[in-house]
């Protein structure tokens, strides 16, 4: 059987938060050690075109997100870790992947209904305010993303998965098409217990501003980290393990030999002051060693610049001749 490819991308347009790490930082770094699996990991900078995000943004986001990945200890001589942005053979690809897809099908992605779902219910005249086309073909670029180096797993959070699904039905009609040049993605999607919850009990999301940045400063992290909500049960009250941010927050980090000492302590009635203490020294020594390298390497951009400019130099050699190989396939070949 062939190897599998795994593949991900990260759209920048946010801080790294705890809850990336956890759902995705930290799995895609331990899973890339496999030599019996391949694995790419990308910056998805074009993606963030979708929302008119603000410039700056999207670049100080690109450098924070390469750094954590690079702190935390990605290997890239195995891994590839590129920026979108840097190989052009994906927009190519994009725009090929436009000849292959059915209106109907963007039509019917969830990230395009809700936004025509929120025109609507406002009440105003045009149900497509504020909707760009980099945001109605947004599954086309993620296809592109996807196919362009073959890859056959993609982990994702659930709210993605319609997206992978796409990028398999544009795949398989065009190998129906123009032969099989394609193969044929499938979503992974992670455990429920990798969506952390964030400081007001919802998910944790940078669009709900409910995040704890991943290397904020210790002083930072603690203060938080006391922010995070809890019920009103006293001291010495026993205490629901299964309906507390805390413990979700903790299990998220700890070994289940250790989550089942808190879960007795919550039953004997830890103080919910103390709980917080305990749970940020522990993400605390979980996150030190890397906090100091994070630092560096945002202070030395042009560090991180080299690896992605590496990284991308390496994706582009698979990059390159498969895109002329997919240009010959649809007729657009040069004469002689
Ligand atoms: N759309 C994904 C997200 O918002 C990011 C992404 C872009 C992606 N291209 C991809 C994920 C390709 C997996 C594969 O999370």
């Amino acid at each position: 059987m062939a190897k599998d490819i795994y593949l991900t991308g990260i759209t920048t347009t946010g801080t790294p938060h705890i809850g990336n790490y956890v759902g995705a930082i930290r799995p895609g770094i331990a899973a890339s050690k496999d030599p019996a699996t391949e694995h790419f990991y990308f910056l998805a900078d074009y993606h963030s075109l979708a929302k008119n995000e603000d410039p700056d943004k999207i670049a100080r986001s690109t450098l924070e997100i390469a750094a954590a990945w690079l702190a935390l200890g990605l290997d890239t001589k195995r891994a590839y870790f590129y920026r979108q942005s840097d190989i052009p053979e994906i927009p190519e690809l994009t725009w090929i992947l436009h000849g292959m897809t059915a209106k109907g099908l963007m039509n019917r992605a969830h990230s395009y209904k809700a936004a025509v779902q929120a025109n609507v219910e406002e009440g105003g005249n045009d149900p497509d305010k504020g909707v760009t086309m980099a945001l109605y073909s947004y599954p086309i670029l993620m296809a592109a993303d996807i196919l362009m180096f073959k890859s056959t797993k993609v982990p994702v959070g659930q709210d993605q998965k319609q997206h992978v699904e796409m990028a398999r039905d544009i795949a398989q009609r065009f190998n129906h098409h123009y032969g099989e040049v394609f193969v044929l993605p499938e979503a992974v999607i992670g455990e429920d217990t990798a969506v952390l919850k964030g400081l007001d009990g919802r998910k944790m999301s940078k669009s709900y501003n409910n995040t704890i940045p991943l290397f904020s400063s210790e002083k930072q992290l603690r203060k938080l980290i006391m922010k995070i909500k809890t019920n009103s049960l006293e001291p010495g009250e026993p205490k629901d393990p299964d309906d507390s941010t805390l413990f979700d927050m903790y299990k998220a980090f700890a070994t289940p030999a250790e989550t089942r000492e808190i879960a007795k302590r919550y039953a004997e009635g830890i103080a919910w002051g103390e709980m917080k203490q305990l749970l940020f020294e522990y993400i605390n020594e979980q996150i030190k060693p890397a906090r100091d390298e994070y630092q560096r390497l945002i202070d030395d951009p042009a560090a991180v610049e080299a690896e992605l400019k590496k990284g991308a130099m390496r994706a582009r050699e698979i990059a390159t001749p498969y895109l002329a190989e997919i240009r010959q396939a649809i007729g657009i070949r040069g004469l002689v």
